[in-house]
């Protein structure tokens, strides 16, 4: 199964793919999640994404798709995968589908973008495996440590609220297009995000069962 999560920056997407991609067994490709490893790493990538990621733009095309194209011939890819975070603009999508990569089901999170600016303000995440909580929402069970590696949780440097909301405006107005895209192709599903994560979760898993009848 290939699924894709569209939406804006917050609206849950990656909290989502971590579930989904535990029940069903299939990997998770998050290019926010490879461009801070590499900006974590202090690689060639990471220096040069840094700038445009602290600032809430968009890492250029070229740089992205060639992520992708690589982590997608990866083994674990073989019987499926998430795409969380990519594409994020026309022309990646058009590169996803030059690499003769099908989507089976895209499925948009719908979150009004001023219960994104307050939601980011508490969303911290694991140093060590990456994974997401939010200290009101989904709080991990010793503050301030991971739950599944007992690694340090830190606060991402494009939460605070300036960039948020270049990031919420870069969306629209370059990542939002695609859900028309995928309507097109009669791949698109739109969940509207709850407030809690578990009836945001009921609410995906009844469109992946849906799609897998
Ligand atoms: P990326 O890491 O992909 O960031 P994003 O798309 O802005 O999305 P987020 O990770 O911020 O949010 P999310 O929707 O995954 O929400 P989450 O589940 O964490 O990209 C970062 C940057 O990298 C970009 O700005 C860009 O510069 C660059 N980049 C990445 N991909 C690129 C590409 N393809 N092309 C060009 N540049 C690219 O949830 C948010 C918080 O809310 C969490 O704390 C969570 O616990 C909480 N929460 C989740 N669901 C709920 C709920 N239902 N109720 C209450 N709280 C909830």
């Amino acid at each position: 199964m290939k699924l894709m999560f569209l939406g804006a920056p917050g609206a849950g997407k990656g909290t989502q793919a971590e579930i989904v991609s535990e029940k069903y067994n299939i990997p998770t490709i998050s290019t926010g999640a490879l461009l801070r490893e590499a900006m974590a790493k202090g690689t060639e990538l990471g220096k040069s994404a840094k700038s445009y990621i602290d600032a809430g733009n968009l890492v250029p095309d070229s740089v992205v798709i060639g992520i992708i194209e690589h982590r997608l011939k990866e083994d674990d890819c073989k019987d499926g995968f998430i795409l969380d975070g990519f594409p994020r603009t026309v022309p990646q999508a058009q590169a996803l589908d030059a690499m003769g990569v099908n989507m089976d089901l895209v499925i948009s999170i719908e979150v009004p973008d001023e219960k994104i600016v307050t939601r980011m303000g508490g969303r911290r995440l694991c140093k060590k495996c990456g994974s997401t909580y939010h200290i009101l929402y989904n709080p991990s069970e010793t503050e301030g440590k991971c739950d599944k590696c007992d690694g340090e949780l830190y606060t991402r440097a494009d939460d605070v609220p300036e960039v948020v909301k270049e990031r919420l405006h870069v969306y629209h107005d370059q990542t939002e297009p695609l859900k028309d895209y995928y309507a097109s192709k009669g791949k698109l599903v739109t969940v509207e995000g709850q407030e809690q994560v578990a009836d945001t979760t009921a609410l995906t898993l009844a469109a992946i069962e849906k799609f897998r009848g």
